[in-house]
């Protein structure tokens, strides 16, 4: 089938954006419990607004977020859009039935217009300006990112023609047939909306979107493929999330806003945000603090990001995110740690000397001596 008509420079080629901020969010509870993980911030910024910054970046302007039990929150932090030069609507999704439910059901948002859509949760460097030029220009039917991961099985796994065309698309196999991992962005024209509709709940109760792909390819539609070069991270777990943050952490630059006592050593490239104070510690970047946040008598290592309106006292905290609001006091050593909002870590002052523990479904504590 040949490519549909190109369409640069033409008003009729409207793109929009197809964001998903729904979900379960398995992987990162407890904090999912109460929060969404698309709202988990990455060097102090929530790291849904990285890929609607992306999305901004590209040219695009009309974005449909899919929102579930989570919309409250998600609503809140992005609101309309304006201040990210965006025109927001959201789209509740009843649960997590899927990517392509997710399509299934932005059908009317999206009329025929292409749209990328991209994971809520996903990290990628680079932006995705290229990638909707090359959309644009070709106008396949479907244009997939692609990345080579060590451990396919994990993952949306792609086979490749020698000529760029993608054969064949499995989610998590036993047995993939690439290294080509899909990665959370993808491009679409109109057909895929037959295409959700044409496929059955997988095995784990999901309509996936590699099925709907799948369908596109056997119906002799345009799929491409496009190799990413730069980073990207699926923020699903613990350990990715610290290493996106390191990655952003990486990057930033020394600025000092807030407020450091002539006690205190801000060391290398650290933010202090407006308002937040730092008295008697020493802050070892990358790192960033928090808008109005107090470190007092502490020391905050390499790689860590502590959000706005924290209390740090008398700890040692490193390769750390903690979210907003959050108060830790006397903690020897924190390390490789996620630490929800308005959590309050200190030593245990009552007799008999215990630890005293209120902890959230599925959370997990290791401590270090007794
Ligand atoms: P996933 O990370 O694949 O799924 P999940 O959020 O349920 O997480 P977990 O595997 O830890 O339980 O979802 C990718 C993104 O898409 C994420 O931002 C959530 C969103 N999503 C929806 O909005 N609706 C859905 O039906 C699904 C499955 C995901």
């Amino acid at each position: 089938m040949a490519p549909r008509e190109t369409c640069i420079g033409s008003v009729l080629c409207l793109m929009k954006a197809l964001v998903l901020s729904g979900g379960a969010g398995t992987r990162l509870r407890p904090i999912t419990h109460t929060s969404a993980k698309q709202l988990v911030p990455v060097a102090n910024k929530p790291v849904l607004f990285y890929g609607l910054e992306a999305i901004r970046a590209a040219g695009i302007t009309d974005v449909g977020i899919i929102v579930g039990d989570t919309r409250p929150e998600i609503e809140a932090a992005v609101g309309d859009g304006a201040e990210l030069g965006l025109r927001v609507t959201y789209i509740p999704q009843s649960a997590p039935l899927g990517l392509a439910h997710c399509v299934l059901i932005a059908r009317e948002y999206l009329g025929d217009d292409d749209f990328v859509m991209y994971l809520g949760d996903n990290f990628l460097v680079g932006g995705i300006t290229g990638l909707v030029e090359e959309f644009r220009a070709n106008r396949f039917d479907a244009l997939i990112l692609l990345t080579k991961v060590p451990d396919p099985t994990q993952f949306g796994v792609a086979e490749l023609a020698p000529d760029g065309r993608v054969v064949s698309l499995e989610e998590k196999p036993k047995d993939p047939k690439s290294d080509l991992a899909l990665v959370g962005v993808y491009m679409f024209g109109p057909a895929i909306h037959d295409a959700v509709r044409a496929i059955r709940p997988s095995g784990r109760g999901e309509l996936e979107i590699t099925d709907a792909i799948q369908t596109l390819i056997d119906g002799g539609r345009q799929v491409r493929a496009h190799l990413v070069g730069g980073y990207w991270k699926d923020t699903g777990r613990l350990e990715d999330m610290l290493e996106c943050n390191r990655t952003v952490l990486e990057t930033i630059d020394r600025s000092v806003r807030g407020d450091v006592d002539s006690s205190s050593q801000v060391l290398g490239r650290v933010v202090v945000e407006q308002g937040a104070q730092i008295v008697r510690s020493t802050i070892r970047g990358p790192a960033i603090i928090g808008r109005n946040t107090r470190i007092v008598d502490s020391y905050v290592g390499p790689f860590t990001s502590i959000y706005h309106a924290c209390h740090i006292e008398q700890t040692e905290i490193e390769h750390s995110i903690v979210l907003e609001e959050t108060t830790i006091r006397g903690m020897s050593r924190i390390e490789d740690s996620l630490i929800g909002k308005r959590v309050e870590v200190a030593p245990s002052t009552a007799m008999p000397r215990a630890h005293r523990l209120m902890l959230g479904d599925h959370s997990r504590v290791s401590v270090a001596g007794a």
